[in-house]
């Protein structure tokens, strides 16, 4: 079917209005970092702040003329008829949940970029061939309920639905029993027909872009990322009265494990081994008693498929080690594992193609970041654009921030770019 092409008008965002978006959303789950007394925004997946988040949103997607469908696991699309209106769209979005020391850019670019795309292309009464859509999906940070892009992977299939209904946060309160709560387990079908293809806005969350002064970065992939969850138990006991060589130290164990995993990281031996041990909690947690046990959180991220392997292999064989050596007994529990993804080459050099045109500068670059992008790249012509941050782009910290301009840059990239998606057709199927 040779696609009428569309009435193409120019459409230029309108970087007042997206950044007013973003500082609005940015208000709910608002909070002040005791320490650094920083602006700071808390949106934890399903609670009240991020269900507050999502209700501002679905209004915002309505009030641009979107015809807005929730999904089964809370995902929610807005879509834009095509001219076609039986063309599979082309599909813009990211998250808007949050770590709980976030700042007001990591997700709700995509989605508010994306939004900000429709408003414009309203404004310039573009008529499209595809149908386009904007999404925003559920638990993308997976901090509260343990796994990452767990909307995503399962409007695509790699998490089954009730798998992700079940998964509990730390006070055991459900995924299901939340959306419930909050009126955000929709009846939409949240297996989705493969969209022509899946463009994602986001914050690079790194020093690659600013520190080389590129305006945009163009996201060849995404490394691979494995999280485990490691309980450490050992004994409690007294710690003026038990000599040493009679202790189960999970404190011990935990550290041992700790420094083995960063002599790993800098050894070179496993490739880019990027190591975090992110959570520890110990228990009982006092001075005076010996730690009887230790949850912590372990994630690796690696380019290499293969040096991933490698170290998660060493990994299990040292926890070995550790549990002989310390008479400590030591699970380790698999809670998120994607592989190394490699995006579209044709949506990359289309997203290349655009940021030419406009004047601006771009490199090429692996994401060290997941993103929901890693999920619909199993299921259509995927690939991303980055917008360098501020400050070395720390993330998942209120100090996160890109200027009003990179905003701007990166939306403007991603309504180009999905204008020729959704026209000519550009990407094959
Ligand atoms: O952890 C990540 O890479 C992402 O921020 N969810
Ligand atoms: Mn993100
Ligand atoms: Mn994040």
């Amino acid at each position: 079917m040779t696609p009428i092409v569309g009435v193409t008008t120019e459409v230029n965002i309108n970087q007042d209005r997206l950044w007013e978006s973003l500082m609005q959303l940015a208000q709910i789950g608002n909070y002040t970092d005791e320490r650094t007394g920083l602006r700071g925004v808390n949106r934890l997946a399903l609670t009240d702040a991020d269900a507050a988040g999502r209700a501002l949103v679905v209004k915002w997607l309505r009030e641009a003329g979107l015809r807005v469908r929730i999904d089964e696991i809370g995902n929610v699309y807005g879509r834009r008829e095509g001219r076609l209106t039986h063309l599979p769209p082309v599909l813009v979005g990211s998250h808007i949940d949050s770590v709980t020391t976030a700042g007001a850019f990591d997700g709700c670019l995509g989605v508010l970029g994306g939004l900000e795309m429709v408003r414009s292309m309203n404004e310039a009464g573009l008529v499209t061939d595809h149908p386009v859509e904007v999404a925003f999906f559920t638990e993308e940070e997976g901090v509260r309920f343990g796994t990452d892009m767990l909307g995503s992977a399962v409007a695509v299939g790699r998490i089954g639905l009730d798998d992700a209904y079940a998964r509990t946060d730390i006070n055991g309160v459900t995924v299901g029993s939340e959306l419930e709560r909050h009126g955000f387990r929709g009846k939409a079908p949240v297996r989705i027909q493969a969209p022509h293809a899946y463009v994602e806005c986001h914050i690079e969350q790194g020093p690659v872009l600013s520190s080389t002064g590129r305006d945009l970065g163009v996201v060849t992939g995404i490394q691979a990322i494995s999280w485990q969850e490691l309980t450490l138990l050992g004994k409690a006991a007294h710690a003026g009265t038990t000599p040493m060589e009679l202790r189960h130290d999970a404190g011990l164990a935990t550290a041992m494990v700790t420094t083995k995993l960063h002599e790993m990281a800098r050894s070179g031996g496993y490739g880019d081994l990027r190591v975090t041990i992110g959570r520890v909690d110990a228990y009982p947690n006092l001075i005076n008693i010996v730690p009887a046990r230790v949850i912590c959180t372990v994630d690796l991220r690696n380019p290499s498929e293969a040096y991933m392997k490698d170290a998660e292999t060493e990994l299990r064989s040292y926890l070995e080690f550790v549990s002989a050596q310390t008479g400590v007994e030591i699970t380790a529990k698999q809670t998120a594992k994607t592989p190394l993804v490699t995006f579209d080459g044709d949506v990359e050099n289309l997203i290349a193609e655009k940021i030419d045109a406009v004047g601006l500068s771009h490199s090429r670059l692996l994401s060290g970041a997941g993103h929901d992008a890693g999920e619909m790249a199993s299921i259509c012509p995927t690939a991303m654009i980055f917008v360098p941050g501020e400050y070395d782009g720390i993330s998942h910290n209120p100090r996160e921030y890109s200027t009003p301009e990179a905003c701007a840059n990166g939306v403007q990239v991603l309504t180009d770019v999905v204008r020729t998606l959704s026209t000519d057709g550009k990407i094959k199927q």
